[in-house]
């Protein structure tokens, strides 16, 4: 999806939900008037504290393994491993993000911010390869890679199928923050579209959502 595409998609959701447009709209004139603090350089956040404690309740109960596709710099990946008993696979080819080019993960900064924990895995590529030779289960997955529709669906169809029974499946970016990003953040459309999809679907239930974070738990 391209620049004009992605910015027509966002006013095509702004414009079927008028309460998150005023709220956008508040946060933007909060942000120019200089009424958020600064985000801090290093430790610039991703994903909201109520997203981290989220993924740390489902990382804290999987007990055979969590997957998580698009890893960056092992930020939320170190916030779970924090909580995890089971070993933690990590997945990121190491590429411009989707969502923000110039943002790219680094391998070193990933090995120190997992060097705690001695259960985790690195496997610097893409999901889609990564998947066809997959043999370890996991009860959990995280799925934060590429954020385009096709990407993630894709990454839907082809971890879900080797997700444990009664395990869960986690996907950022795929609902409005409207409470605590300076500026409000209305979520991701790829992820947002899958989301709504699979809320019909007779093979998952609908847990819940909390900021961007939709959970879901494979019947
Ligand atoms: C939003 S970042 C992940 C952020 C990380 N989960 C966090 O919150 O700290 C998205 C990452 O997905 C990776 N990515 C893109 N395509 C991917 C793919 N097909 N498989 C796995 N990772 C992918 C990018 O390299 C990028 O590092």
């Amino acid at each position: 999806m391209n620049l004009k595409e992605k910015i027509i998609d966002k006013i095509d959701i702004l414009k079927r939900n008028p309460r998150l447009f005023a709220h956008v709209i508040k946060n933007v004139v909060k942000t120019r008037l200089g009424l958020f603090p600064k985000t801090p350089k290093e430790g610039n956040r991703f994903s909201t504290d109520l997203e981290v404690k989220t993924l740390q309740k489902y990382a804290c109960i999987a007990r055979v393994g969590i997957v998580e596709v698009g890893v960056l710099d092992g930020l939320t990946t170190r916030e779970m491993a924090k909580v995890a008993q089971a070993p933690i696979y990590g997945i990121d080819p190491i590429i411009p993000d989707s969502m923000n080019e110039r943002l790219i993960g680094n391998e070193e900064k990933i090995k120190q911010n997992l060097n705690f924990y001695p259960k985790f895995y690195f496997f610097k590529d893409y999901s889609f390869n990564v998947v066809k030779n997959w043999r370890q289960p996991f009860d959990f997955i995280f799925i934060d890679g590429d954020h385009t529709y096709e990407a993630v669906r894709q990454d839907f169809l082809q971890w879900f199928p080797l997700l444990q029974s009664g395990g869960t499946v986690a996907f950022h970016d795929s609902a409005p923050v409207t409470s605590t990003i300076p500026g409000g953040f209305i979520g991701w459309p790829g992820p947002i579209k899958l989301v709504a999809e699979l809320k019909n679907s007779p093979a998952l239930e609908f847990l819940e959502v909390q900021d961007s974070l939709s959970v879901f738990r494979k019947k």
